[in-house]
């Protein structure tokens, strides 16, 4: 059974396949067609929904998702919002008067995915809201970054972003609607409540099918029983079998909500991070110790995918170009494992053995994954070459941690995604660069090592000579920020600065413009 709301309405469902996705469910079985379908595969943002969770605060928070790879079966003690949930019986929600005013709709298939990210926009920007304030007015200003955030994920064919973007610029000047699920009060508290046991009446199941565990322990046993049931987190990668090539996926372990897996540990020397921490809840901790890594994160895929989408996940997946590997080798991350046989932990490095080919066994599962915090005076720059700046996967990505002793460059470490069938780091050009000047002959050499040691893929997104180019070019280009950086600063303030991390006193330099192609 998947026990949830439904636009403030309780739904309890039975017999639904394990397979199917939030959009298959309210298209087909709930006949709300409001929700559109378009690509399937979480790229046009035609299905977005907003999916309500409590917090740590037990506050409901709602945020976008693309329902075409979210599994149904996810909805469980979830308030789900459509588009037919948002207008009173007098009012346009102030994201869909917005786009009405600004023109923002001609053929109408995205417009409700655009309004559904509009409306999490405007409930982000309205939580909290300062008392002092009047009412409808943002608590802060809408930044470019948090527009592009928002819609990055949604494509329209026919109407031109212009009118969108106005209509998210404007959206606070509209009346608010109150739709009855708004008006309930007890609404929170009763999510609240059906989230804490949900998994418990519904998903738990010993035979084939979608079986949601709760706690590690029942993790471990499910894998035992099942050693050969498929596990999602976000679904985003998992999810593309059943729409892209027609799987039926008949026996899933849910970890998404496994306790120990959505926790962030701090240590003394970095963070354990929990298998299912989505990307979304992981941004601070980056933001805060390791900025070019959380640049990144804007770059990778849209709100919609990365307010699902796990760490866990994009390791496990174990693409060559997933972009989050290559960046945890140069930080040298590791990872636990679990299973019913006990834990192990691993250097990521040796965790991708060939073409997604893992060292997990079948009976295991990643817990968590180990993020040193920066060294001392360690630098990390971070590049991302796509044919698209939003929504797009890499060609090429390259991760460079390094730091100067005394005009040396010492623990240089340099990660690449799509440079190889799995994601890795390149020895022989580490090799040639430590010790060294950050000078055009160590580079020279270094780039040369590069060529010979690392045999990329041609596929769609690149031929393999354009990459080796490309990553070649991304070292030259790591040799002129250095050089630029170690002139007097007032050369170059606008391109650099370095984050001072005051908790352990380290400096990481970041680079600003970690959004160039
Ligand atoms: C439109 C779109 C854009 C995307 N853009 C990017 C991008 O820019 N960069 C990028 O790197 N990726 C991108 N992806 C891929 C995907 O979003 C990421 O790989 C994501 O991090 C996967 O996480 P998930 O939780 O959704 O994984 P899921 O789909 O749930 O699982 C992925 C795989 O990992 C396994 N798995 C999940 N959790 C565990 C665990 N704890 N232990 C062991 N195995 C586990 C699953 O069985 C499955 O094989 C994109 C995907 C889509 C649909
Ligand atoms: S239908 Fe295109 S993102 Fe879901
Ligand atoms: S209005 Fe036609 S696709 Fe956007």
């Amino acid at each position: 059974m998947i026990d949830f709301y439904l636009n403030g309405k309780r739904q309890r469902l039975t017999h639904v396949s394990a397979d199917t996705s939030i959009l298959e469910l309210v298209r087909g079985q709930l006949a709300q067609t409001g929700t559109k379908e378009g690509c399937a595969s979480g790229d046009c943002g035609a299905c977005t929904v907003a999916i309500g969770e409590p917090d740590a605060n037990g506050e409901i928070r709602y945020q976008s998702a693309n329902s075409c790879v979210t599994p149904a079966h996810q909805l469980n003690g979830c308030h789900l919002v459509t588009v037919e949930g948002l207008a009173d019986d007098k009012h346009l929600h102030p994201a869909q008067a917005a786009m009405v005013e600004c023109h923002g709709s001609q053929c109408g298939f995205c417009t409700p995915g655009i309004v559904m990210s509009l409306f999490t926009l405007y409930e982000e920007q309205n939580r909290h809201e300062d008392q002092n304030k009047p009412v409808g007015q943002p608590r802060a200003p809408l930044t470019q970054e948090k527009l592009e955030s928002a819609l990055g994920g949604n494509l329209c064919r026919c109407t031109g972003y212009r009118p969108i973007r106005d209509a998210a610029l404007t959206m606070q000047d509209y009346p608010k609607a109150t739709p009855a699920w708004a008006a309930n009060a007890a609404l929170g508290t009763d999510v609240a409540a059906l989230a804490k046991d949900a998994s418990d009446t519904s998903c738990q199941s010993d035979g084939a099918g979608y079986a949601m565990p709760r706690d590690i322990a029942a993790l471990r046993e499910l894998k035992a029983k099942r050693p050969g049931a498929r596990l999602v987190a976000g679904g985003t990668d998992l999810w593309l079998e059943t729409t892209q090539q027609v799987k039926d996926l008949v026996d899933i372990i849910d970890v998404r909500r496994v306790a120990e897996l959505t926790e962030i540990d701090e240590a003394d020397t970095g963070w354990w991070i929990g298998a299912s921490v989505t990307l979304s809840q992981l941004t601070p901790l980056l933001a805060e110790h390791y900025p070019a890594f959380e640049h990144l994160m804007h770059r990778f895929a849209s709100s919609q995918i990365r307010n699902r989408a796990t760490l866990g996940g994009n390791v496990a997946n174990a693409s060559p170009i997933g972009d989050t590997p290559p960046v945890l080798l140069a930080l040298d991350a590791h990872l636990r494992l679990d299973g019913p046989r006990g834990s192990r932990e691993l250097p990521l490095a040796d965790f991708f053995l060939d073409y997604k080919k893992t060292a997990l066994e079948e009976d295991e599962f990643i817990a968590a994954i180990f993020l040193p915090r920066p060294a001392a005076e360690q630098n990390l720059k971070v590049w991302k070459l796509s044919k698209r700046r939003e929504d797009d996967i890499s060609a090429v990505l390259g991760a460079f941690a390094w730091r100067l002793e005394g005009g040396l460059m010492r623990d240089v470490h340099l990660a690449f995604g799509g440079m190889a069938g799995i994601p890795r780091r390149a020895p022989d050009a580490e090799a040639a660069l430590e010790g060294s000047r950050p000078d055009a002959a160590a580079f020279a050499r270094a780039r040369a090592a590069l060529a010979k040691e690392l045999s990329p893929m041609a596929d769609a997104r690149g031929s393999a000579e354009y990459r080796t180019l490309a990553a070649g070019n991304l070292l030259e280009r790591l040799r002129l920020m250095i050089a630029a950086e170690s002139r007097p600063a007032s050369n170059d303030s606008a391109h650099s600065q370095t984050h001072h991390d005051n908790k352990n006193g380290t400096a990481t330099k970041v680079t600003l413009d970690a959004y160039a192609h």
